[in-house]
């Protein structure tokens, strides 16, 4: 029988918002899921750092979880301008992002970095959200698949599993552009992540493990990429940050 994965809907807020605007989103969503009464879906919602705290107070007993975006891969200590795993637990928050693919070219972060990052969250008792993703020149290539079962092997943390690990799946030249990948693309590409996991963390936690897919997901294409089989959830930048759209992505979950 196939597992049942409950359906993660993540907001990544990227660098966006003040705030009025956290306060607005995050508690407009928490009294949607407030009225929700068992929902099909878990909600995320991962603000910029300095708004988390504020957003923690905004969901509040509502069943909205908090994440981050990034955290530092070691535990305290001399690292000006960065976050330890520690701190996000200690403040509220259930996951982290780590290895988007805008970290990778803001910041140069590598698959073993992304792997450290990925490894002090689950330390910390987080989850780990973690991204892979081909460009367009690879997919271009024929490379998609190759190049997100490297991406996976080097980024994955050692202890992984379903319960505290998450991938998501964002090919790069569908972020922020509008150009969703089909559900033909998406499928072949979750079920070859799901295949590679089976060899790195065996087959019962690769079944259990959720696999989000990421990129301009909208109300408009959600629901048939959510019905995929391999889809276990949708980590969603530009619809997540109005309570209609990025509720309207939930919605086509249920
Ligand atoms: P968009 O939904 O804006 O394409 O962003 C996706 C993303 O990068 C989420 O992490």
């Amino acid at each position: 029988m196939a597992a049942k994965r409950k359906i993660l809907i993540a907001g990544n807020w990227k660098m966006n918002g003040l705030k009025k605007d956290a306060r607005a989103l995050a508690s407009g969503l928490a009294k949607k899921m407030k009225k929700t009464e068992r929902p099909a879906f878990e909600m995320l919602i991962c603000p910029p750092f300095p708004l988390l705290g504020l957003a923690a107070d905004a969901i509040r007993g509502s069943g909205v979880k908090l994440g981050a975006q990034d955290c530092h891969a070691i535990e305290r200590g001399a690292h000006t301008g960065d976050t330890s795993a520690g701190l996000l637990a200690n403040i509220g928050c259930k996951y982290v992002i780590v290895g988007h693919s805008e970290r990778r070219t803001d910041h140069e972060e590598t698959d073993k970095q992304v792997r450290a990052k990925a490894g002090a969250a689950l330390n910390a008792g987080m989850g780990a959200i973690v991204c892979i993703g081909e460009t367009w020149a690879e997919r271009k290539a024929g490379k998609a698949l190759v190049v997100n079962r490297k991406q996976l092997k080097g980024s994955l943390p050692s202890g992984a599993n379903a319960k505290n690990t998450v991938i998501a799946y964002e090919p790069v030249w569908a972020i922020g552009t509008g150009q969703v990948a089909t559900p033909a693309q998406a499928q072949e590409v979750h079920a070859a992540i799901r295949k590679a996991l089976i060899k790195l963390i065996g087959a019962d936690e690769a079944a259990k493990m959720r696999i989000l897919y990421g990129g301009s997901m909208k109300p408009g294409n959600a629901a048939e990429l959510l019905a995929l089989p391999d889809v276990d959830g949708g980590l969603i930048g530009g619809a997540s940050l109005n309570v209609v759209d990025f509720w309207g992505i939930a919605a086509a979950a249920s």
